[in-house]
């Protein structure tokens, strides 16, 4: 198979576009991929100032990677989550990544900074860990984009993990589900713009990108999320995937192009009654937020001081 931009050997078969790529050409794709999804989605400026949600794993790293390559301003932020065995590589290598290139990672450990782990806090809020942990991410994310001065969060989902969460939400039609599963959120008062710069990269072609570029992921995936139900839609929309190629790019492009008005009166009746926590100061619905409860519950303090960027 020859590259499909210049005609040398291809070394990246990426079957959804019917394409193969040389190794440059791939790497192209992939930044040119994110720019087309920054400026189709309006996600961020040339100014903004972006915080990178850092998990050590291969997609986070890419998206930093290319987002400094197309000259954003992006700082990390990694979350140590307490969880044996996988949490000490993954800050490991997102740590070796920054350092290497002479960015900037701030840091927010859960047992070191609020005095729990997402087992100890799962267990006490009486919730799977995946919820427990979810919750305190973009709890943290939001807290330390806010107190930092940072335009816009980034994560690093791709397509592979939208059109699965997709699959969930429409299996159940979750219709406030559905509303948050944009590729942008729009940030207000005491949360920032969230976005997802990858939903038109899989997680085959995240591989390759640090594969090719020599960055050393955690290829590890977390031990507390075996089994649970989103491994199994990817599983399911795989199958799918293998026998029709582009069907996955086109379920959830398609939610994007058709499906926008889904759910979207329940968004805006969620921004209303927002107010700020009055432990924390995150917006909540609630008296105490769902995060405070969590920590407190698990015996820990939510009112701890976060790390802000050094520059
Ligand atoms: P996951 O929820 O594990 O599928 O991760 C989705 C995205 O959340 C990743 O691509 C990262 O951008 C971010 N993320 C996950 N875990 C962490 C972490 N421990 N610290 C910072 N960001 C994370
Ligand atoms: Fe959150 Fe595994 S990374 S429970
Ligand atoms: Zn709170």
């Amino acid at each position: 198979m020859k590259c499909r931009v210049c005609r040398a050997p291809a070394v990246v078969e990426v079957r959804r576009h019917n394409a193969g790529f040389c190794r440059d050409c791939f790497l192209g794709h992939c930044r040119s991929q994110v720019e087309r999804a920054v400026k189709e989605h309006r996600m961020m400026g040339p100014d903004d100032r972006v915080l990178v949600a850092v998990s050590g794993g291969k997609d986070s790293l890419a998206l930093w990677d290319i987002l400094v390559e197309l000259g954003y301003r992006a700082d990390g932020l990694y979350i140590g989550l307490g969880i044996d065995g996988y949490s000490g590589p993954s800050g490991e290598q997102a740590r070796a990544f920054a350092r290497a290139r002479g960015l900037e990672l701030l840091e927010v450990d859960l047992p070191a900074d609020y005095g729990y782990d997402v087992r100890s806090g799962a267990a006490a809020d009486r919730r799977v860990p995946c919820s427990a942990c979810g919750l305190s991410k973009r709890h943290i994310f939001d807290r330390v984009a806010v107190q930092g001065g940072y335009d816009v969060v980034a994560t690093g989902h791709n397509l592979d993990d939208e059109a699965a969460v997709l699959l969930g939400n429409v299996l159940r039609w979750d219709l406030a589900y559905l509303a948050r599963q944009r590729p942008v959120l729009p940030g207000g008062e005491g949360f920032p713009r969230k976005v997802k710069p990858l939903v038109k990269l899989g997680e085959r072609e995240m591989a390759a990108y640090c594969v090719l570029k020599g960055i050393d992921y955690q290829v590890e995936e977390c031990p507390m999320a075996a089994g649970n139900r989103h491994l199994g839609y990817k599983e399911a929309l795989n199958v799918i995937e293998e026998r029709s190629p582009g069907a996955k790019a086109s379920f959830y492009n398609g939610f994007l192009e058709r499906g926008s008005e889904l759910g979207a009166g329940t968004a805006a009746a969620e921004r209303e009654g927002l107010h700020p926590c009055p432990s924390c100061g995150a917006p909540t619905t609630s008296a105490v937020c769902a995060f405070c409860k969590l920590v407190e519950k698990a015996g820990g303090d939510p009112r701890r001081r976060l790390p802000v960027s050094a520059r």
